[in-house]
């Protein structure tokens, strides 16, 4: 695909989905984008276009390619240890109603997770889970509270299983008193609004194909979304370059506090 082709497609993109592929790291998107076309229409970015317009099953195919949606319950189970030893206890003393954002949630399984961390906590009085993510089809999933195929299940913890999940042929949802915690709405993290007042940000294996620009510029809005001393919590593959940059201290590899006043902070 030449320079002029690529441009071409990704104002094609943008119009038709919203997303801004310029936000995404070039090379990698460039060429995975090629693939795409060629397998879709050998090659021809304008009769990929045009198929675009008309076949709801090409968009369809577009978006879940764009969104890479792989989840599951306890991803990295570890640092839900870390979670619950040493961030929520800090979380705990100084607010007992936690507000809490899933970004990029997927089809729901990490804020379910937090869901079930947070329901072992007696001390705590109220909890409300925010889940967004662009992708229609998994926000669709998560609200329904299923169904998930087993594999996504293989750290949830015994102790979990029969509290929180039903089984109906073979696949799991979540039960209801899980579900009554957590909403999930549509949301690009490149482009919308970011809601204030977080005590905890979630936001893992979301930017991996950002540019380091789209990155700064998204940690600037989660720092502003979470109240002071707030937590935002990455993904084990990810990390913060410049977190004071941004207004954070880094408590560990995936946890980072928002310091409450710093110099680059938004009126
Ligand atoms: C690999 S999944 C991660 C799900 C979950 N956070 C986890 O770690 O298991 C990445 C999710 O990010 C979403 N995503 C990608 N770009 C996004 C954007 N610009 N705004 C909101 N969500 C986005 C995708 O749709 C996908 O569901």
């Amino acid at each position: 695909m030449n320079d002029q082709e690529f441009n071409y497609l990704k104002r094609h993109i943008l119009s038709s989905t919203g997303i801004d592929i310029d936000s995404y790291k070039s090379v990698q998107m460039r060429r995975r984008l090629t693939t795409l076309v060629e397998n879709t229409s050998g090659a021809n970015v304008l009769g990929y276009c045009k198929e675009l317009d008309k076949e709801s099953d090409v968009l369809a195919k577009l978006r879940n390619f764009l969104t890479i949606n792989v989840t599951e319950f306890f991803r990295d189970e570890g640092v839900f240890v870390e979670l619950k030893k040493r961030i929520l206890t800090n979380i705990i003393s100084n607010t007992r109603r936690l507000k809490i954002w899933s970004a990029g949630c997927s089809n729901g399984a990490e804020a379910y997770t937090i869901s079930m961390i947070l329901a072992d906590y007696p001390e705590i009085v109220s909890y409300s889970i925010l889940g967004t993510d662009i992708d229609e089809l998994s926000l669709g999933i998560a609200r329904a509270g299923g169904p998930y195929t087993v594999d996504l299940l293989k750290n949830v913890p015994a102790s979990c299983m029969n509290k929180h999940f039903i089984c109906k042929d073979g696949k799991y949802w979540v039960k209801a008193e899980l579900k009554a915690h957590t909403t999930f709405k549509p949301h690009n993290l490149l482009s919308d609004f970011f809601v204030k007042d977080f005590d905890m940000i979630l936001c893992r294996n979301v930017t991996i194909y950002f540019t380091d620009e789209a990155k700064e510029k998204l940690n600037r809005g989660f720092n502003d979304s979470l109240k002071a001393n707030g937590i935002l919590f990455i993904g084990s593959t990810e990390f913060m370059s410049r977190p004071e940059a941004v207004g954070f201290k880094k408590l560990s590899p995936c946890f980072y506090q928002k310091i409450p006043v710093y110099a680059g902070a938004r009126a």
